[in-house]
């Protein structure tokens, strides 16, 4: 998508062709910071600690990461030791692993002194191909949000909670829920987002609401609470997430507050869509309670909150007392009975194991 009148990816090869650039996303709203990542340690820290984030990004941000080792040591070991590194650093994303073992895959049959071009290669693919499934999703989603469109006045904009960032930011572009949106904005079709801030890490305050003020899309910021109280006054048409891993089954493991905002749709017969391209679906795990493994993150990420000091400064201030233990699991896991339809690039699945294998017979 564009910043500026630049059109950006959210990583890209550099003119070296061993390493990589990625949109530093720690710095968002306040800094744009392009970084270059060179090594696997890079690569591992820029995921462990955010600096790109959101399923589809990590997996393909690891899949350099294994070329980047491959143009060292084109080994056995050292492809199985590279896919050991970088699959530790975030538990839940599933696209990491799917990433990281479809390079394997790839590469294993391979003799050593062809891994590494074909490493790159294949790692290109996999960032062109996420592009081509987000934009498939968001024209299966732009039906949706044109049938509620076509259900109000003409001047009335759908409106659409999300929650935290599943936007161009989270996967190499365009998004899976943002996907829709963006191509509902292109149809000229008035949609109106209400941006989730997403504590702790305010990625819907720091990401989506960039994304949105960066495209002209009308949006409002609200605090996580206030989801609940919009749908209960009909001031929401329906709900588009994104999910870190979808279950067999339909199962979503997302953001951590995506299931009350699921139940509180629910109850207020609002329409709760997931947007997902099919690797983040797991067809290994059926039902996501306790088998997905949940991240735990600092606590220092709910005690202390980023942002931008009058003087122009990017720092931490602490919100609560120094001596106040905090707990941060970064995900949480919505059952398939909340969600109203899966919008995968193949079209709109019901999220149950019926309604995916139908979708992706091949897997069944
Ligand atoms: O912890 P994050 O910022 O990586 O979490 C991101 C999300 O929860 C997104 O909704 C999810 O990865 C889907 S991104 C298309």
């Amino acid at each position: 998508m564009n910043v500026g009148d630049r059109h950006y990816r959210t990583i890209w090869l550099s003119d070296d062709k061993r390493s990589v650039e990625i949109i530093d996303q720690r710095w968002l709203p306040h800094d744009f910071r392009v970084e270059r990542i060179g090594t696997v340690a890079g690569i591992a820290t820029a995921i462990r600690d955010m600096w790109v984030r959101g399923a589809p990004l990590i997996g393909v941000t690891a899949a350099y990461g294994v070329a980047m080792r491959m143009a060292d040591d084109p080994s056995n070991a050292a492809l199985d030791a590279v896919w050991e590194t970088l699959h530790e650093t975030r538990p839940t994303a599933i696209n990491l692993r799917w990433a990281l073992d479809e390079m394997r895959r790839f590469l294993k049959p391979l003799p050593p002194e062809q891994r590494a071009a074909a490493a790159y290669r294949r790692a290109g693919e996999i960032a062109d191909e996420d592009v081509g499934l987000n934009r498939a999703i968001g024209a299966n989603g732009l039906e949706i949000i044109r049938a509620i469109a076509a259900r109000k006045q003409k001047s009335e904009p759908v409106n659409i909670l999300t929650h935290c960032n599943a936007g161009w930011l989270a996967t190499v572009d365009y998004g899976t829920a943002t996907a829709p949106i963006y191509l509902a904005t292109e149809a000229r079709i008035p949609v109106h987002v209400y941006v989730d801030e997403t504590r702790p890490r305010n990625q819907g305050a720091q990401l989506t609401a960039w994304e949105m003020a960066g495209h002209g899309v009308p949006h409002t910021l609200i605090v996580d609470n206030a989801g609940g109280h919009l749908m209960q006054r009909g001031e929401i048409d329906m709900v588009i997430v994104g999910t870190d891993r979808t279950t067999a089954d339909g199962d979503v493991c997302n953001k951590i507050g995506t299931y009350l905002k699921a139940l509180a749709a629910a109850d207020n017969d609002v329409p709760f869509y997931v947007a997902l391209p099919s690797p983040t679906i797991d067809w290994t795990v059926g039902n996501g309670l306790g088998e997905i493994p949940i991240e735990q993150r600092s606590p220092d990420e709910v005690s202390l909150v980023w942002g931008k000091t009058a003087d122009g400064k990017i720092a931490q201030v602490r919100v609560s007392p120094e001596a106040t233990p905090a707990a941060n699991p970064a995900f949480d896991v919505t059952p398939a009975r909340l969600v109203t339809g899966l919008i995968t690039e193949r079209g709109v699945a019901k999220a149950s194991r019926e309604g995916l294998k139908a979708m992706f017979p091949e897997r069944g």
